[in-house]
């Protein structure tokens, strides 16, 4: 049997805006994505938006029995910003209500809250002041982040930032998924230093807090792969890298920005606006942990044209072959775990080998529904060989002296998912939208109560 280290974090992570509903009630304010959704309702699949999530909001002491029924001792999930401070000042009580009540029964039930502060839900009052590209934005967060401190800084002792802030910038400034929808890489880059400064602030707001905790950052890096061994492909994994996984990963845990990066923007003529004291604040300010959400591997290529930097990330979109390549036949991602094992190797022998843990890892599936047996339940056995697959690479980067400390899938209960709505399933619990959010335990659920059970499983 595989067994993992005392204590190991079993659980599942989800957002805010992707479970909680109620999106425009109790005195939540509009994010982008109410906004978006008001506009182009037709963006969205299935013209379902922000409020057609499974109603965490009513539903959270069930979610929380349900948890502990599969064995969960930690979940992540986060705080929406619109809803705590709906003008981006002054508190709603009615969310402070609701978020401690929520923490407090998963405390009650044993399973450890981390709690991350931005999830891809930008405030439309800050949107409509420029969002990231404002300057402003940094301080605005570490208000925000000062005030969560403060209101649930008794309960929660695990905190981090941001989640996949590369994947915000990209998808909301470069490929059209997230709001703003824009092409613009000189904008990109601005707005990942204004999303890195408030990380960063946010973390010296927690120093100042005082909260007996720790703080991180949630990460969607892993070594780039090139297509080839040719010197321009190499070339290309290396910018990848750059870009992809140092330009967050190296400041929040080693403290300073790349200084390839930074010659890479120079050359590019794409450096951002910075202030004097910005580089002293990112070295003052490093994390105690990180997590790393892993769902495919990124090959790379050189670009068609190498003076855009900008057009490498795009390469991981394009159909291409490659042997033994594996597929996820009911997303289209490529499934490839020995990267759990290059990704610990990377934070043991480049990253100090800081605490880590996978916070995200999973298999999204379309019509899910068609699994289901008489009973109603889906028996996602491709989800079970998925999860074995990735945790025996998790392991051996463990016994390798790797300094993981948990495992969370991708996601406890089928959630709703920016344009995608509910195209694709990931949950340990289906959900029935039509049926009073009614939850079902999928065979993967089951499964996953053995491996907490016995803190491992046999191959
Ligand atoms: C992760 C995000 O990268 O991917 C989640 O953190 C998202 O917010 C998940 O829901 C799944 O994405 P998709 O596009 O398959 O629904």
């Amino acid at each position: 049997m595989l067994k993992f280290p005392k204590e190991f974090l079993w659980g599942a992570a989800a957002s805010a805006p992707q479970t909680e509903g109620h999106s425009l009630m109790n005195g939540k304010s509009a994010t982008t994505w109410d906004k978006w959704f008001e506009i182009s309702p037709e963006k969205f699949n299935d013209k379902q938006g922000p409020s057609d999530t499974s109603n965490t909001y009513e539903l959270y002491r069930e979610d929380v029995a349900n948890m502990k029924k599969i064995g969960m001792n930690s979940y992540r999930t986060s705080i929406s910003w619109a809803r705590l401070l709906p003008d981006g000042q002054h508190l709603n009580n009615e969310a402070v209500e609701f978020y401690r009540a929520y923490f407090q029964e998963m405390l009650d039930n044993g399973i450890k809250p981390i709690i991350n502060l931005f999830h891809f839900d930008m405030p439309w009052w800050l949107m409509e002041k420029g969002g990231w590209e404002n300057r402003e934005s940094v301080d605005d967060f570490a208000f925000y982040a000062k005030t969560a401190f403060e209101q649930f800084g008794d309960l929660i002792t695990e905190w981090t930032t941001f989640n996949e802030p590369m994947v915000h910038i990209e998808c909301g400034y470069l490929y059209k998924f997230h709001y703003p929808a824009v092409v613009d890489m000189k904008r990109a880059v601005q707005v990942g230093y204004h999303t890195l400064m408030a990380h960063v602030l946010a973390v010296k707001e927690f120093r100042n807090s005082g909260i007996n905790g720790r703080i991180g950052i949630i990460l969607n890096v892993l070594p780039a792969y090139g297509r080839s061994d040719e010197s321009a492909d190499l070339q290309a994994k290396k910018a990848s890298d750059l870009i992809n996984t140092q330009s967050f990963l190296d400041p929040a845990v080693l403290g300073k920005i790349p200084a390839g990066l930074i010659e890479l923007f120079r050359q590019n003529n794409l450096l951002p606006v910075t202030e004097v004291e910005d580089t002293e604040l990112i070295k003052m300010n490093t994390v105690d942990f990180i997590g790393i959400n892993y769902y495919q591997p990124r090959r790379v290529k050189a670009p068609t044209n190498p003076k855009v930097p900008a057009e490498m990330p795009e390469d991981l979109y394009e159909p291409y072959d490659w042997p033994d390549k594996k597929i996820n036949p009911y997303r289209g991602w490529e499934i490839y775990p020995r990267a759990l094992f290059d990704i610990a190797m990377m934070m043991k022998d480049k990253y100090r080998n800081i605490p880590w843990y996978v916070s995200e890892n999973g298999m999204g599936v379309a019509d899910e529904s068609r699994f289901k047996d008489d009973s109603g339940m889906i028996k996602d056995q491709y989800r079970i060989d998925f999860i074995k697959e990735h945790l025996e690479q998790l392991h051996r980067g463990i016994e390798a002296g790797s300094n993981c400390f948990g495992y969370h899938m991708w996601t406890f209960v089928d959630c709703w998912s920016w344009l995608n709505g509910y195209r694709n399933r990931y949950g340990f619990y289906s959900v029935d939208l039509d049926n009073n959010y009614q939850r079902t335990v999928k065979k993967s659920g089951l499964w996953f109560k053995e491996l907490t059970k016995n803190n491992g499983f046999e191959l």
